[in-house]
């Protein structure tokens, strides 16, 4: 049996709170955060607490809080014999500061209020500083996920840096798209197979090989139009410099 403090009331603690509820081997002894209100959620199925002196001796402390708070949270954890892991993926597992035994447990996933995860196909990434705390990650990873990694924090921050072109990006673009629908009474839902389709492609095909598009075939004139459709400086700029970058990749002067 692991026994587990998380740290958050986020996103991710409720989602990897859920994940560890549904296994017997993990034991979620308790649930801290700083807003009472946010511990609503867990209150009913865990001891939760404000206190951030009064955290319970458990195996693994997972503080799941904003980036910037994780250096401010893990001073309390100072005199734990645990390990204490937090979940991003940008901060380097130093961040934690001075702690008996330090890691990294990172969700490859967005996770969002209202959404739920099968966190079975959830690639989590770990980080530990010696055999036995990377022991340890590996058996609570492996307990929710099929996908366990073992990665540095240099590759993290690069793996989040992509995770940022294809999510973050991604889906700013299907903004656009979004606004470009409702002002001219389209509903959004008419380009959802298209979406669908682009992502399932690349169980397939490689990018590079799955891209399509006006500006891949060098088609001028239909590159002008769509400039001359957009009456947003900043969506002609976002056009204008993916078409060029397209056009570059594929050998196009555009
Ligand atoms: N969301 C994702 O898709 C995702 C995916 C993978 C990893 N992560 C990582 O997981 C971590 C949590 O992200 P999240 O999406 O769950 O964030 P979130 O939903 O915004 O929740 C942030 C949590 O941090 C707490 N917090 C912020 N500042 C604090 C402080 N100074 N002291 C104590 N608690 C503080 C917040 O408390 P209040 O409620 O009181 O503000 C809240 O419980 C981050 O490191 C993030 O990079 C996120």
């Amino acid at each position: 049996m692991i026994s587990i403090v998380l740290l958050g009331t986020g996103n991710v603690a409720k989602h990897l709170f859920n994940a560890f509820l549904r296994v017997d081997e993990i034991n979620v002894l308790q649930v801290i955060g700083r807003n009472e209100g946010h511990l609503a959620y867990f209150k009913d199925k865990v001891e939760t607490g404000t206190d951030f002196t009064k955290i319970t001796d458990a195996d693994i402390y997972i503080i799941a809080v904003s980036d910037d708070a994780i250096a401010q949270v893990a001073p309390f954890l100072k005199k734990k014999k645990g390990l204490v892991a937090h979940t991003s993926g940008s901060v380097a597992l130093k961040s934690l500061g001075d702690l008996n035994h330090r890691g990294v447990f990172y969700p490859l996933q967005t996770f969002s209020e209202g959404k739920s995860i099968d966190f079975k196909k959830v690639p989590i990434c770990i980080e530990g500083e010696d055999k036995s705390d990377m022991n340890l990650l590996k058996i609570l990873a492996g307990l929710i996920s099929l996908e366990v990694h073992e990665i540095t924090s240099e590759q993290r921050k690069s793996l989040h840096l992509a995770a940022v072109f294809v999510n973050n990006f991604t889906n700013y673009l299907f903004t656009i798209g979004h606004d470009i629908c409702t002002e001219h009474n389209l509903p959004f839902s008419m380009l959802k197979p298209l979406i669908k389709e682009t992502v399932n492609k690349l169980d397939y095909l490689a990018p590079l090989d799955a891209q399509t598009g006006p500006a891949k075939r060098n088609d001028v004139k239909t590159i002008e139009s769509h400039l001359n459709q957009l009456k947003n400086k900043n969506y002609q700029d976002i056009y204008s410099l993916l078409s060029k970058l397209i056009g570059e990749k594929y050998g196009q002067k555009l």
